[in-house]
């Protein structure tokens, strides 16, 4: 099972949200079968947001088919990933711009997803499984809008089924003990990737 990991834990090893992905790879190496992991650090790749140029290069190439161009290489690996795994930290409500850029790149019509006759989009993608990770320094609560969006996303359009979250909250507040929240979350999302079937 190839698992693509999406990794956008900006701050490197220091990341505590890097820390929870870790504990969900060992997990899924323990009770999944054959499982390899593809990483793409987003941090590493530079993905610029679609300006008119690019995108006017994309509609040619998808107006032609050719989704071998370059431009459509994080299209394809998200589409040929029997599972996805992303991890980001909970910024501005969110998620990092940097997700959103890598977002684009994905969405793509006729290899990511087609729109079907009656106008409703359907997944082009393999893999239905998708694990959403992050770390927060506040309370997310009922404002979980990088998550929310991205089963939106995933969901609707890309044609996920099998959406799953975890995360470790509060971790600059005042006082807070950070280890403790973050053995707690690798506690429950061990146990959600066990219950995986
Ligand atoms: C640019 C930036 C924006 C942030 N925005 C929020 C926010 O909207 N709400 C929140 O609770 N924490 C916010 N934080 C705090 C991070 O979510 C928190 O420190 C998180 O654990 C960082 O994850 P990391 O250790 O994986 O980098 C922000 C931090 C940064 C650097």
């Amino acid at each position: 099972m190839r698992v693509l990991f999406v990794n956008c834990c900006i701050r490197g090893e220091e990341s505590r949200t890097l820390r929870l992905c870790r504990a969900a790879i060992d997990q899924m190496k323990e009770s999944l079968e054959d499982v390899t992991i593809e990483e793409l650090i987003l941090d590493q790749e530079e993905i610029l947001p679609l300006n008119s140029q690019r995108l006017a290069q994309r509609h040619e190439l998808e107006e032609k088919g050719q989704f071998d161009d370059p431009m459509f290489r994080y299209a394809r690996q998200f589409a040929a990933a029997d599972m996805i795994l992303f991890g980001a930290p909970y910024w501005e409500y969110q998620f990092p711009a940097m997700l959103r850029c890598y977002l684009e790149q994905v969405s793509v019509c006729g290899l990511t997803f087609v729109y079907m006759e009656d106008g409703r989009p359907k997944g082009l993608c393999k893999a239905n499984k998708f694990f959403y990770i992050t770390t927060a320094g506040g309370p997310i609560l009922d404002r979980n809008c990088g998550f929310d969006y991205i089963k939106t996303l995933c969901g609707n359009m890309l044609g996920f089924t099998d959406m799953d979250y975890a995360a470790a909250e509060c971790l600059d507040v005042w006082g807070v003990d950070v280890e403790e929240k973050l053995r707690e979350a690798e506690g429950v999302l061990r146990e959600k990737i066990k219950s995986w079937r």
